[in-house]
């Protein structure tokens, strides 16, 4: 075997077929089912999305009645769920409260071992309707703060801040993290639908193949960015009273001195984007909206620094999770909280590319070149 037949990191490798969405780094556009992304998240709704990724089309009015119903009675935070959360401790992270709530909730449900596909289309909306309270619930008890109910008269993101913080929120801000659940929805082959996609191939269960998506997902170079992005925001040091233009110095010597100790820096970049990507002008859209809401004009700087500083130095531009982490740090989020916000958005995604791996499944299961020592035997005593 040459080395030119072993692709690290299966970089240019294409492993199949996918009709859920088309990313094209030439263009730099993302489509869903050929709409591209910026279009549905100007006005659909992220429920609308999540329908159009797992069935191909955007839900007729009486399609989207139908699920707005099933999602609203399915949100309430299941007991058992509820108690296993109450066994992890307080300082894991919240990624690893989230997998282990989509394995109760596998382990729990009727449909666990049925994949055919009305059940698996069943169970990928009851995952969509259970998981933000998993969020909320963490989030609420690490602040040592009471579970909130959720409400039937609020749609998913409304419904989604509410059972986080008590209160709702402000129209600009749950359009936000509406748009950040469309944007964060779907990117084809990245790692975690990879992982979602190889579990599948398997034959094996649809929470099963999520449950290994939330570990993929979880690593720094993938979802874990965008609350890398805040720690990088920490470290620079966020003041409030600063002025933009203050701040804007502050991160650009701070990019400056970590890109000359050669260190990556999370939030930019891309395995496929090599010339900026797609979902980042509707996101730094989205953030400029919480800048101005919350009066935050220190927090464009340090983005902006930074920015400059990157594109300056290596021209390496920023990824989705660089404008979407100070979005959530301005809605109240606590940064670890980041991630898990990201499974909710992904499930959608990833249970959608189980559906198709499901339907033309073929075991994934490439080679590899040994370079371990040569052949050798053990003495025979
Ligand atoms: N900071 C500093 N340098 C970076 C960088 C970053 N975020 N991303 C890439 N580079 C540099 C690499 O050091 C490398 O430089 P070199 O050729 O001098 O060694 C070059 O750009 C190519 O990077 P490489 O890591 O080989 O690209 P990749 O396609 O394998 O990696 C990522 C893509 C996403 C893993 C990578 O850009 C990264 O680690 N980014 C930070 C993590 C992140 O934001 N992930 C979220 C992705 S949506």
């Amino acid at each position: 075997m040459s080395e030119e037949d072993v692709h690290k990191g299966l970089a240019g490798v294409v492993a199949d077929y996918t009709a859920i969405s088309k990313v094209n780094p030439e263009s730099n556009s993302l489509l869903y089912r050929g709409y591209p992304v910026q279009e549905l998240a100007a006005g659909r709704s992220f429920e609308e999305v999540a329908w159009l990724l797992w069935t191909g089309e955007l839900p007729t009015a009486a399609e989207q009645a139908g699920f707005a119903a099933f999602e609203r009675g399915n949100r309430a935070l299941d007991p058992r769920v509820r108690a296993a959360i109450d066994l992890l401790p307080l300082d894991c992270h919240p990624m690893d409260v989230g997998r282990t709530a989509v394995s109760v909730l596998g382990a729990n449900d009727p449909l666990a071992e049925d994949s055919s596909a009305g059940a698996e289309l069943t169970k990928a909306k009851s995952l969509f309707a259970q998981f933000p309270a998993v969020v909320a619930y963490d989030q609420r008890r690490r602040r040592s703060l009471d579970v909130v109910e959720p409400r039937a008269d609020l749609d998913y993101s409304q419904n989604f801040l509410w059972m986080t913080f008590g209160e709702e929120a402000a129209p600009e801000v749950v359009d936000a993290f509406r748009v950040s659940m469309v944007l964060y929805a779907e990117h084809s082959f990245n790692a975690s639908t990879f992982t979602a996609r190889v579990v599948t191939s398997t034959l094996s269960d649809l929470h099963s193949a999520v449950t290994a998506a939330i570990g993929a997902l979880k690593g720094p170079l993938h979802g874990g960015a965008n609350e890398a992005v805040m720690h990088t925001f920490d470290e620079i040091g966020i003041r409030a009273d600063e002025s933009r233009g203050e701040a804007a110095a502050r991160a650009k010597a701070w990019m400056e001195d970590a890109l000359a100790q050669r260190k990556k820096v999370m939030g930019f970049g891309h395995r496929v984007y090599k010339h900026g990507d797609s979902r980042v002008p509707t996101m730094k859209a989205a953030l400029d909206k919480m800048i101005g809401h919350f009066d935050r004009p220190e927090m464009l700087g340090l983005y902006d620094g930074l920015e400059q500083a990157m594109d300056e130095a290596k021209a390496i531009k920023p990824n989705l999770d660089y404008p979407a982490g100070p979005t959530y740090h301005l809605m109240g989020f606590d940064t670890e909280m980041f991630t898990p916000i990201f499974i909710a958005a992904r499930i959608t995604g990833w249970t959608a590319h189980i559906m198709e791996q499901r339907a033309a499944n073929s075991l994934i299961r490439p080679l590899s070149a040994y370079n371990g020592v040569d052949e050798r035997h053990v003495d025979q005593l």
